[in-house]
């Protein structure tokens, strides 16, 4: 069943676990048992990582990071404020940032930045949606489960001003909602 404010399902519930498989079976190949530093960007990634998780056979140690380069409305900035920061040191470590989406780049820019300033050993970056058409920031993308237009989406942990992240589904925003 579709929710009322959503225009259509841009990626099913069924689609999103399949991909995750193999986004999951890559990392394991990289990794190949080695102890991974996973850091769930909060809150939009906290559904994606759940799942991802679960399918990764290496060793993990969960964290995870809340920043803000949004606010509430549909447009990125260029700054980021971190609200919370790592507990874990990542020193020598494997890192694996887990992001919902890409947009701008800003955000995963600057955080990249600060993680390549802490010595970790490796540093990727996962995302499960990318908008390629909206980048300003150059950020190399080690694993992405999908390339979608620009449209403004929610579901499967992304929001809209809070809402809507429990939509096991990422679907498109009806745009009554947010041009009022
Ligand atoms: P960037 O810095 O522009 O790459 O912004 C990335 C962040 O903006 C994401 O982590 C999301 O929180 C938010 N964002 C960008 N596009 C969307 C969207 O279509 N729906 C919901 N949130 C989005
Ligand atoms: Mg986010």
């Amino acid at each position: 069943m579709i929710h009322p404010e959503i225009e259509k399902i841009l990626i099913s519930q069924e689609e999103i676990a399949t991909k995750i498989k193999e986004i999951a079976s890559q990392i394991n190949q990289t990794f190949n048992q080695e102890e991974i530093i996973v850091v769930c960007i909060m809150k939009g990634s906290l559904v994606f990582t759940a799942d991802l998780i679960r399918e990764i056979t290496c060793p993990v140690v969960l964290d995870y990071m809340q920043v803000s380069s949004y606010g509430s409305g549909t447009s990125s900035s260029k700054f980021i404020n971190v609200k919370r920061d790592l507990e874990e040191s990542v020193e020598g470590k494997n890192v694996l940032i887990i992001e919902d989406i890409i947009d701008s780049g800003n955000t995963l820019y600057k955080l990249k930045e600060l993680f390549d300033s802490k010595n970790a050993k490796k540093v990727q970056i996962c995302t499960l949606l990318d908008k390629p058409s909206r980048r300003e920031s150059n950020v190399q993308v080690d694993y992405c489960g999908f390339q979608i237009p620009d449209e403004f989406v929610v579901g499967y942990g992304l929001d809209y001003n809070q809402r809507y992240r429990s939509l096991p589904y990422v679907g498109i925003l009806k745009r009554s909602v947010y041009e009022k």
